[in-house]
């Protein structure tokens, strides 16, 4: 699979869209993040996080907690590391390159896992997502963000296909929330 500069993104045209995920993609991190119900103590885990722009928000919801993430993109994770230095060096933040496909933490190791705009270039979303189950905690918590759009990248996912995925992954109490205004589907799962 290709999956240009949105899906992967390089080099220096893969810097701007870093800017342009950073400015346009703001309505989704506090959207997901609310949704998780991060707890003092949760070891959270985002997936494709681009420049990272969730992690000071979820940062300020921990005490003991600790955060990590993973991308497959070098440049995303340089920007990224570049945009949260203070949290790095303070040790509430691991980032590494990565991907879904070869996630490897412990089992039952992380409480919340959250992915924004990303689930729409994984490979095998069905068997990524029965690998996040897996390292999932006891009543831990996944939450999928993706736009509700009927263009391009974005159509590959509906209310219903979202909701099929999670249940056929083994998920349970699995909620579909629409935001309308702001037309965006996240998709709620616990282990
Ligand atoms: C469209 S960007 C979204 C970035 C950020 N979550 C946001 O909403 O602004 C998708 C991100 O997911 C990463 N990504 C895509 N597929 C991935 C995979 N299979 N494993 C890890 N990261 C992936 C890309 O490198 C990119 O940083």
């Amino acid at each position: 699979m290709k999956y240009g500069q949105a899906g992967k993104p390089h080099g220096i045209i893969g810097k701007i869209m870093g800017r342009l995920m950073e400015k346009m993609n703001g309505t989704e991190v506090p959207a997901t993040i609310s949704r998780l119900h991060i707890e003092p103590n949760d070891h959270v885990l985002e997936i494709g996080f681009g420049p990272g722009k969730s992690f000071k928000a979820i940062s300020k919801l921990l005490e003991t907690g600790k955060i990590y993430g993973i991308d497959h993109s070098e440049t995303m994770l340089q920007m990224a590391k570049k945009n949260n230095t203070k949290l790095i060096e303070e040790g509430k933040l691991n980032l590494r390159l990565g991907s879904v496909e070869e996630l490897d933490f412990a089992a039952a190791s992380i409480d919340k896992v959250l992915t924004i705009n990303c689930i729409y270039f994984w490979k095998d979303a069905v068997g990524s997502l029965k690998k996040i189950h897996t390292i999932l905690a006891e009543n831990g918590v996944l939450a999928i963000t993706v736009r509700n759009s009927k263009h391009g990248l974005n159509k590959l996912y509906t209310r219903e296909s979202l909701r099929d995925l999670l249940q056929e992954s083994g998920y349970a109490d699995v909620k579909i929330e629409l935001l309308g205004k702001e037309n965006l589907i996240i998709a709620i799962g616990k282990k």
